[in-house]
């Protein structure tokens, strides 16, 4: 056995013979033979070890590149420093290189690896010198050099009487050297200066018309005159879905470095195009730089950037009694290394709030509570990191609020509105929360967190109508009891809903004997005793099983495109029938206040138009030639013919009313035929489902794409939220919205929504929204989707827009049309 740590103790230890009567035997010279032979073995092996050490491990040297800046300030920057061709840059680089390689030499931990310097760019400042170092040091040796080069910025002070050169501050980073190296020797590199007044862009090899190459690196230099910082803004971003660590992506530096330290962002996947993809440069340079990898091509990005004359002002002192305050360019992203702090005095009797409606500080992989990066701080705490709306309060007339970011990684900011009150009546006939938030009196004791620190739900006497949560002591209706959803957050809403032994209970809360469970028979009512049954039965489907092409049964729950094959024909994963649901734009845009929907998120979301009114309901897409919509759209009335499909128009992938007829992204299509459920009941709204053919049929596209129509034995658990989307009326009586609007609501219990809508409800309906209201879908909604993102990540269609008492009151939920029951009616009408 080999030990050592250093090489200096070596120990060779021998494993006993097992069989000592046989070694005796053979007498004295055999022994020593044998003993000699493993002496020697041991001798050789012991070689190889130390070879092999030495050679992998003493020998085997790393490659270590260093990039970062220092700053030179017995020097003035000129123009010529921009361009690498010219003698005055190489004069400057020279020294600098001069510099570093005197700096690296003189350090008996750094000399003996030493490689090559260059200086790669100047900028402002007084000279800024970018510069990168290369190493070949033995990995043994690697932490050692890495402490060594990292710690030369304190030494900078001796710097200064060994060169012509004043350098006040210096700074490494260590980079990637196989990445450092193909960005240096790209033939992909930009180096562009922002023109006063004008617009310059760039974009990814090939934009528009082809995707980026693979195995790509490009660098774009951006530069603006000084006195001026930098504001780029990304017009598209389409790139390949964000993988980690590798995959395609596009990196933004505040710096001509491309060291981390001073990483803005990291862009991959895609962005819709609201997506606010703006950047300012704190200095007069950024660096952008493009990665690709091997595999999934995409269009890329077009960026733009412009020149703004730079401003250090931001802050104040604020003496007004109310206001907006915001993180600089907000809501763009704000600059790093930036402090502002506004120093808030309203009168002498009054109090001052702050109530912070977007707050977004977040640091990738930071979730420190302690917020030691970007962090706005209010009467000395400090808040970082993603946050709900939320109000923070003075004891007095005085507010300071300080915001800070570092040197790496910027976010979209805030947006706060301060406000001086009372103290004696913070909220003038409104209730008080503990934050001083102030909410409506209607919403104390009424089981929901309004207040979000649930002070409007303390200290409250339980009406008949509601229960009390044992943990929080907090009432809540009376209709959480057993539904599925724990409410209270303790579960005490969900205890004592058991069935006695023996018995099987339902998702409506009913007991059955367990012997029906999976009896293929629906004892429960809801299908929920015929769910989740483990075997596949050929041939004999019920009628709560899935129902393979080859007749072929599945008792699992939503078998249907969830990757996992369980017919045995695959019909359950079809290509076809799964191609749906997708969202070509896979993030959230952070909308500033309201709940517009974003270009793309919807991409079924159909607007319909009818002669001489304008929008009149919703609808979607549910193939190319097919939308699904509600019945009760095209119930003729008031002497207009609502059945006829010349009167309507179908407007796909709109965003917005007012661009119907300009935007490119817009098909638009009129309607050769539709057919309304036969059974549409004009009294009731039972049966609220009409099928829609397109004259000709659409091209998807990234605005435009089908929803999935689910099986009939699909499961929307209650409690599960969706999306409700429309142009419809914002308020009850109002009108409508220009922009598409989008709401997530929860599926309510069928039996409480039952007694609440006064049992209007029939099994072609569900109900979703909120017992507490407030969020709804209303006039002109009807026919739109209420969609529902399953497990597979695919966008299924719960429910049709149908109809409500009132739109978003207390107790009265939304109802829709029940889309799993009205499935086979679906597939005779629409052959899907
Ligand atoms: N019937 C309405 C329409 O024609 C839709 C009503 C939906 N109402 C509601 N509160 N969820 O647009």
């Amino acid at each position: 056995m080999f030990q050592s740590m250093n090489g200096y103790e070596e120990a060779v230890e021998f494993l006993p013979a097992t069989d000592t009567k046989k070694v005796e035997k053979r007498g004295p010279k055999v022994k020593f033979v044998i003993l000699g032979v493993v002496i020697a073995a041991a001798l050789i092996s012991l070689m190889v070890g130390l070879l092999v050490w030495h050679f992998a491990y003493r020998m085997a040297r790393v490659q270590k590149v260093y990039t970062g800046n220092l700053r030179i300030t017995n020097y003035v920057f000129k123009d010529a420093y921009e361009n690498s061709s010219t003698t005055d840059f190489n004069d400057l680089a020279g020294k600098v290189t001069d510099m570093l390689k005197n700096l690296y030499t003189s350090n008996p931990d750094i000399a003996p690896h030493f490689s090559e310097c260059r200086v790669t760019a100047f900028s402002e400042g007084s000279v800024l010198a970018y510069y990168w170092s290369e190493f070949s040091v033995p990995a043994y040796q690697e932490a050692k050099l890495d402490n060594a080069v990292l710690e030369l910025k304190i030494q900078t002070v001796n710097l200064r009487q060994r060169t012509v050169l004043s350098v006040d501050s210096f700074e490494a980073y260590p980079v990637d050297a196989q990445l450092a190296r193909t960005f240096r020797t790209s033939s992909c590199s930009y180096f562009l200066h922002a023109k006063p007044g004008e617009v310059t862009k760039f974009f990814t090899p090939g934009f528009p018309n082809t995707a980026y190459p693979p195995n790509m690196r490009c660098q774009w230099t951006l530069r603006a005159d000084a006195g001026h910082v930098i504001r780029l803004n990304f017009k598209t971003f389409k790139m390949d879905i964000c993988k980690t660590p590798a995959g395609d992506y596009v990196k933004l530096y505040d710096s001509l470095s491309i060291a981390e330290n001073r990483l803005m962002m990291t862009l991959c996947g895609s962005y819709p195009p609201s997506y606010n993809l703006t950047f300012f440069s704190s200095q007069n340079v950024m660096m952008v730089t493009l990665v690709t990898d091997d595999k999934g091509r995409q269009p890329g990005f077009m960026a733009q950037f412009t020149q703004v004359p730079m401003t250090t002002l931001c802050g104040g002192m604020i003496r007004d009694s109310g206001g907006v305050i915001t993180s600089p360019f907000y809501p763009a992203h704000y600059q790093a290394n930036r402090e502002c702090v506004w120093d808030i005095q309203v009168p002498g009797n009054k109090l001052v709030k702050l109530r912070f409606n977007m707050f977004y500080l977040m640091e990738p992989n930071n979730s420190d509570a302690t917020c030691p990066k970007d962090y706005v701080e209010v009467n000395s705490k400090k808040y970082c990191g993603e946050k709900q709306s939320f109000v923070v309060s003075s004891d007095n007339n005085k507010m300071t609020v300080r915001f800070r970011s570092d040197l790496s990684y910027t976010d979209t900011g805030f947006t706060a509105d301060y406000i001086s009150y009372d103290a004696q009546n913070p909220c003038p006939d409104q209730f008080t929360c503990n934050d001083r938030k102030c909410i409506n009196k209607a919403r104390r004791c009424d089981g929901w967190n309004d207040c979000g620190d649930f002070s409007d739900e303390l200290e409250c006497t339980c009406t008949e109508t509601q229960f009390r949560c044992v943990k929080s002591q907090i009432c809540k209706p009376k209709y959480f009891l057993c539904d599925g959803v724990n409410d209270c957050g303790d579960n005490s809403d969900e205890a004592n809903c058991g069935c006695p032994d023996n018995t099987f209970q339902c998702a409506n809360k009913k007991c059955v004997p367990q012997a029906q469970k999976c009896d293929q028979t629906d004892n429960c009512g809801d299908g929920s005793d015929e769910l989740g049954c483990p075997a596949v039965v050929p041939n004999s489907c019920s009628d709560l099983a899935y129902k393979c092409k080859n007749n072929e049964c599945i008792t699992k729950s939503n078998p249907e495109c969830d990757s996992v094959k369980d017919c045995s024909d695959g019909s359950d994963e079809d290509t076809d029938t799964c191609n749906c649901g997708r969202r070509p734009y896979s993030r959230k845009t952070r909308i500033v206040g309201g709940v517009n929907a974003d270009t793309g998120e919807f991409p079924w979301q159909v607007s319909l138009h009818a002669k001489n009114t304008g929008h009149a309901c919703g609808a979607s897409v549910v193939s190319p030639t097919i939308l699904l919509s509600a019945a009760h759209c095209f119930q003729d009335a008031q002497g207009v013919r609502y059945s006829d499909p010349s009167l309507w128009t179908a407007y796909l992938g709109l965003h917005n009313q007012a661009t119907r007829t300009t935007s490119t992204d817009v098909q638009q299509r009129s309607i050769k035929r539709i057919v309304a459920h036969k059974y549409f009941n004009d009294f009731s709204y039972d049966n609220d489902i009409a099928m829609l053919e397109l004259s000709s049929p659409v091209t998807y596209s990234d605005f435009i794409q089908p929803i999935c129509i689910p099986e009939k034995t699909h499961n929307f658990p209650v409690g599960k939220s969706l999306w409700v989307t429309g142009w419809g009326a914002l308020t009850e009586g109002g009108s409508g919205a220009s922009i598409l609007q989008k709401a997530e609501i929860r599926i309510i219990n069928y039996n409480e929504c039952n007694q609440l809508l006064e049992n209007q409800l029939t099994q072609r309906m569900i109900c979703a929204g909120f017992v507490s209201g407030g969020i709804d879908a209303c006039q002109g909604d009807s026919g739109g989707p209420l969609s529902s993102l399953e497990s597979n990540n695919k966008m299924y269609l719960a429910g049709i827009v149908s109809w409500g008492d009132g739109c978003a009151r207390r107790n009265k939920p939304g109802v829709y049309t029940n889309v799993t029951q009205l499935r086979d009616w679906i597939k005779q009408n629409a052959g899907l």
